[in-house]
Formats: structure tokens, sequence, C-alpha cells
């Protein structure tokens, strides 16, 4: 018997330049990239989610198959998790950037990343990526790459740089209905908290527009000062998070 699968929100969304950005337990392979912590695992009904997903992505929710086909009497499994949190994948890209369009393009005619870019990431580097699900639809999600200098360039909007120390938070967004209820700071730290369990990831940085420090800094991010990245006529803040900088938390933590 099939169990459905979850999906994503699937609508057409259309593509245009690149504007730079404003604003997994323990397995067999020693990659630490696959060493995700029981935070980001999917439940139950996502291990039907793997289609198209990396293989980073699928891993962790390998499950003996009477798990995965379990009789069900009653027919198909309809009901999806009330709440999840995982890593994105390629084809979230589509929901992804919906919620882009109504926080960012609508806006200011601008996005941090357009859909092409949002595929890039979720390409190179998912594991550096977190959604969170309500009832199968995305609702709030970070995308991350590495970077490999100290400060943000203009290269730091595009590249992924798989030595970097660096986690680049290119975007934070919570779709409309469900700002202000607390879900982008906990994503952020369900995010941070994540990191921390990657030994390779130092720190994080991220740029944003001058309102949105406060926010960040309840999240424990410091301010660098100015970022070289401009927008057209806007400036940015550029912010960093030591990840490193919590040696008692991540003994502590169950990475
Ligand atoms: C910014 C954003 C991620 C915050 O997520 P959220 O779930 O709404 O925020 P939370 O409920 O966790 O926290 C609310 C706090 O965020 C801050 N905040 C949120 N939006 C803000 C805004 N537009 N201006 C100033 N502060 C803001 C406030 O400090 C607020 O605290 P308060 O309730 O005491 O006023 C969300 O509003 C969003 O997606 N905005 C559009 C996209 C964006 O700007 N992303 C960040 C740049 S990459």
């Amino acid at each position: 018997m099939e169990v459905p699968n979850p999906g994503s929100v699937r609508e057409k969304g259309q593509v245009s330049g690149m504007q730079p950005c404003a604003f997994r337990p323990l397995l067999l392979s020693p990659h630490p990239m696959l060493r995700a912590p029981p935070s980001l695992l999917l439940s139950r009904s996502d291990t039907n989610r793997t289609e198209g997903m990396s293989v980073l992505g699928a891993l962790p929710f390998m499950k003996p198959l009477h798990h995965v086909r379990s009789p069900v009497p009653q027919g198909r499994r309809h009901t999806l998790p009330a709440s999840e949190f995982r890593s994105l994948s390629p084809e979230d890209a589509i929901s992804v950037f919906e919620i882009e369009r109504e926080a960012f393009i609508s806006v200011s005619g601008e996005c941090p990343l357009h859909l092409d870019e949002v595929r890039h990431f979720l390409t190179l580097c998912p594991e550096l990526s977190l959604g969170w699900f309500e009832g199968g639809r995305l609702v709030a999600f970070i995308i991350g790459s590495l970077w490999d200098q100290e400060r943000l360039t203009m290269d730091a909007l595009t590249l992924h740089k798989p030595h970097g120390a660096t986690v680049h938070i290119h975007v934070l967004a919570v779709h409309r209905t469900f700002r202000q209820q607390g879900k982008g700071s906990i994503l952020m730290w369900r995010y941070l908290q994540y990191l921390r369990c990657l030994p390779y990831v130092r720190r994080a940085v991220l740029m944003c527009e001058d309102f949105l420090v406060p926010f960040y800094q309840k999240s424990g991010f410091k301010a660098l000062g100015p970022a070289e990245i401009t927008v057209g006529p806007l400036n940015f803040i550029e912010m960093f998070y030591p990840v490193r900088g919590h040696a008692f938390m991540r003994r502590n933590s169950g990475c």
C-alpha cells in the first residue's frame, strides 16, 4: 500500500536575475554533514518524502520496510504531522520562493534569493537549510551556505564554499500569516542549535537592515558593522553568531 506523499505546495513561480540577500541520529558515514541532531529528524510520515531529496536528507530517516508500509486496515494515511522541522530539498524551492515573493518582492521588488538561487543552494548544501512545516505546508525557513572569509563580499551571495567554517545565512523568512508568533525566533534558535553540532562550523553570519538588528540580537547575534554589500539604495548591517563559543552548550546538546 502506498503512503501518500505529504508534498509541498507547488505553484508556478517566475525567476529573474540574481539579487543579493539583505538582509540530522548519528549515521554510519563519518562525513560531518551527515551528523544531524535529533531536532532535525523527519517525522515518520516523511519517510516517503525522499524522492528527489539528497541522500543526506533521506538517509537519517531510512526505516525497516514494515515501518514505511505498515498495514493500515482503513486505507491510506491522510494526516500530516502538525509541526515538523527538516532540511529543505530542491523540491521545496517553489514553496520557499512563494514566501519570499510575498515577504520581499512585493515590498521592495528585490528578494534575497531568486528561485534559481534557492535551487542552487538547496542542491549544493541542503543540510544548511531548515524548514518549518505545519500540516505539510512550509511556513518558515532558513537557507544557508558556507563561506570562507571574515566578512561577506558580493561573492558570498551566490557561492557555497565547501571548506569554509562560516555559515552565511542568506535568508530567514516566515509566511505572512504566521509572523509575530515567535516562529522566526524559534526557527533561528533551532538552526543555531543544529549548527553547534556541525564540527566544521565556527560562526554564522548574516546581513540585515537596521530595523531587524534587535531581532537578531535577541537570537544572540552581534553587530559587526556596516556590510560591504549594498543593494541599490539599501545598506545592511553584518551580524555574526559565535557558534564555536558555546562549548559548554555543545557538550550538553546531545550532538
Ligand atoms: C523578520 C521575520 C523573520 C521575524 O519572524 P517572526 O516570526 O515574525 O518574529 P518573532 O515572532 O519570532 O519575533 C517578533 C520580533 O521580531 C522583530 N520583528 C519582526 N518583524 C519586524 C519588523 N518588520 N521590524 C522590526 N522588528 C521586527 C520584533 O523585535 C518582534 O518583537 P516584538 O514582538 O517585541 O515586537 C518575519 O517577520 C519575516 O519573515 N519578515 C519578512 C522577511 C524578512 O524580513 N526576513 C529577514 C531578512 S532576511
